[in-house]
């Protein structure tokens, strides 16, 4: 990349606008879209937006910290990287570049069940990073109509040392993507496939080819059915309504992942940000929660933080880092939105990503 495009990248929103214009268009679109009017795509960022925030002053905050525990591991910040599907479309590393930016930042990856690189190749690739931690990866799973084919996926990921499952369960049916419709766009091109797959194909001898199957049918049972067949802590990625949450916890679940999918699935969901005080009542601090869906600036970070989330995850900036400059465009994504974050940590009078309580979001009805 030269000089004067890296220097024009500042924000996570140039990343974008330079995706926008280097990906074919029917690629950008399949990224960037969302269901229907794409009203829920909209409102996820202009929902952080609306959020305010009301610093505190004179806090000594020279020596900050940005780095978080989740399921008792240090990660560099509270900054996660949302599973999203075929980042071979941005870029020919893939999930490759992804995982060695997200190892070298020390922060979590949920590598997608729909990659374009198997995760056994992502799983070796962030092992082969030299760093001083160990990797840590977890693993985004639809539960397949076909319970033999899951529990080899489970299987799979546990041997890969993925540290832990996060089950997606907004998506009995596919979302209604109409930029899709009009451009056509309905297969992978040529060369890249669900490598995952193929890795199931390859051993069958003829016949039907497996394909990644979105279940109607999946029922609260069919989490529990999970937990019984693995160790692995379990993440429920897709809950909005806090019904569902509290459901969640009685099924004791290790997480929850606030989501609407990036306003892909359903259209006209509120905002995952105002959501999330709601979900929080519910869930109390006994488990975390994660949110994604508009995070793209440090701000946001810490509103999110600040409305009682343990962290953030991001899905498309990732896309665009990657497409502008593989592993360097992710790693400078992860770093850009980790420097606002501390930037706006300081501003806001905090040293930790534990200060970071309530009082921070500005509300008329605070004294
Ligand atoms: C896949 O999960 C997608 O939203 O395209």
């Amino acid at each position: 990349m030269d000089k004067s495009l890296k220097r024009s990248l500042v924000n996570l929103k140039d990343f974008e606008d330079e995706a926008r214009r280097t990906l074919p268009k029917e690629v950008y679109d399949y990224l960037a879209g969302g269901a229907g009017d794409e009203i829920t795509v909209a409102e996820n960022i202009q929902a952080y937006n609306r959020l305010k925030l009301c610093p505190r002053v004179l806090k000594g905050v020279g020596d900050r910290d940005t780095s978080i525990k989740v399921l008792d591991k240090q990660i560099s910040t509270p900054i996660l990287i949302a599973p999203t599907a075929f980042h071979c479309l941005a870029h020919q590393e893939g999930e490759l570049a992804t995982v060695k930016a997200a190892v070298k930042a020390n922060t979590i990856m949920i590598v997608s069940m729909a990659s374009t690189v198997s995760l056994e190749e992502i799983a070796l690739t962030a092992k082969e990073v030299t760093v001083t931690y160990k990797p840590n990866l977890w693993f985004q799973l639809y539960i397949q109509p076909d319970a033999e084919l899951t529990e080899s996926f489970v299987r799979r990921v546990e041997n890969a040392g993925y540290n832990a499952l996060v089950v997606t369960v907004d998506s009995p049916v596919f979302g209604m993507r109409e930029r899709d419709i009009r451009n056509g766009f309905h297969t992978l091109p040529e060369g890249l496939s669900l490598k995952n797959f193929d890795h199931v194909n390859s051993k069958k001898s003829s016949g039907e080819k497996t394909t990644l199957i979105l279940s109607a049918k999946l029922t609260w049972e069919d989490i529990d059915w999970l937990k019984s067949i693995t160790r692995l802590p379990i993440f429920i990625k897709g809950i909005v309504c806090p019904d569902d949450a509290l459901i969640a916890m009685n099924h004791q679940v290790d997480g929850i992942i606030v989501s609407n999918h990036g306003g892909r699935q359903l259209d006209t969901l509120p905002a995952t940000i105002d959501m999330l005080p709601q979900i929080i009542s519910v869930v109390n601090h006994k488990i975390p929660v994660i949110v994604d869906g508009g995070v793209r600036r440090g701000t946001d970070v810490l509103k999110a933080i600040a409305l009682g989330a343990d962290a953030v995850a991001i899905g498309r900036p990732v896309l665009w880092g990657l497409t502008c400059d593989g592993e360097v465009g992710v790693t400078n994504v992860l770093n850009k939105l980790k420097h606002e974050f501390d930037l706006t940590m300081a501003l806001c009078g905090c040293s930790s990503v534990k200060e970071i309580k309530k009082h921070l979001i500005y509300s008329h009805t605070t004294p």
